[in-house]
């Protein structure tokens, strides 16, 4: 472990906040994952125990490590009891920017007063989020890949306060999670979310226009591109109903070239968001 960090506390055990939880207590580090109630721990907590023991299966990781990362998370439903005393405060609630304002608020007031306040959103302003703080210069963007313990990227999203001390301090636990990162200012979409999204969009639009089938288009990136999933499969994995809604933001901030697709929409009104609803583009 490196730097002047000790504690980590994770805002949201979902998909993103999990993982986040789990590659913070993997570089020794205090873990205190929130969210709103016991169940969205528990299942946070299965997640990362699914995931440890896919590691220990693989031989990428020992028992005992598996064990020791586990006994270093702690959850509450506490706001306030997670973010006492953490010198890292990643916040990965859904992607509702009157939703990061409150949080925001309350850990300008709430946080040690040195904390780096971090938010995983992955195409809201950070400018936005970190004005609310009160702190802007403490905070910044990270944006997390799924799955988090195997995506080796960390996009670090310079807000318009944001100081240079606070990037260094983002690339020091970067560095300490194992994670490679890139510097990126704020601005829609970032670098991933932006060009991630317009291919998710066109891919969708090809569907649409009736171009190819959605496992050709696929095929075609996955073994043309080496790409390690196709757009469509990535849309599954991430949910149909997450991609629009970053499409309606990155739409009304970029214009035309994010306008979502219509057929996007139906499939998100007839529930088949992807691989948590058993059918997206493909069937589970
Ligand atoms: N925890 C631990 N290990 C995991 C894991 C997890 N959650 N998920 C996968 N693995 C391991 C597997 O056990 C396997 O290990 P070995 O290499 O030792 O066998 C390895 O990772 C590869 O997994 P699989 O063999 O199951 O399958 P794969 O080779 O197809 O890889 C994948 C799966 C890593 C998901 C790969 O398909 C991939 O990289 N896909 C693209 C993912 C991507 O683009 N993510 C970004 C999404 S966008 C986002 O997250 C940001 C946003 O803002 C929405």
């Amino acid at each position: 472990m490196s730097n002047d960090i000790e504690k980590v506390a994770v805002l949201g055990a979902g998909t993103m906040g999990h993982g986040i939880a789990q590659v913070s207590a993997a570089a020794g580090y205090q873990v205190a994952m929130r969210d709103i109630d016991d169940a969205a721990l528990e299942k946070g907590l299965a997640g990362i125990g699914k995931s440890l023991d896919k590691l220990v299966s693989k031989g990428r990781l020992e028992q005992d490590a598996a064990d020791a990362i586990r006994g270093r998370i702690t959850t509450t439903t506490s706001l306030e009891g997670a973010i006492e005393g953490a010198d890292v405060i990643v916040e990965a609630i859904p992607e509702k920017m009157s939703l990061k304002v409150e949080t925001f608020q309350a850990l300008g007031k709430h946080g040690k007063a040195d904390a780096l306040l971090a938010t995983n959103t992955s195409s809201l302003s950070v400018t936005e989020i970190a004005a609310a703080s009160g702190a802007p210069e403490r905070v910044v963007g990270l944006h997390f890949f799924n799955p988090v313990p195997i995506m080796k990227l960390l996009e670090i999203v310079r807000g318009l306060g944001t100081s240079d001390a606070t990037i260094e301090r983002a690339r020091a636990y970067g560095d300490a999670i194992g994670k490679e990162s890139v510097v990126v200012n704020d601005w829609p979409g970032f670098a991933t979310s932006r060009l991630g999204i317009i291919l998710g969009c066109e891919a969708i639009r090809m569907v649409e226009q009736g171009v190819a089938s959605p496992a050709d288009i696929d095929k075609a990136m996955k073994l043309g591109y080496r790409h390690p999933m196709g757009p469509l499969e990535l849309t599954d994995l991430v949910g149909l109903d997450v991609r629009l809604h970053i499409m309606e933001h990155l739409f009304a901030e970029l214009g035309e070239q994010f306008r979502p697709p219509a057929l996007l929409r139906q499939m998100v009104r007839a529930g088949k968001l992807g691989r948590k609803a058993g059918e997206g583009f493909y069937e589970y």
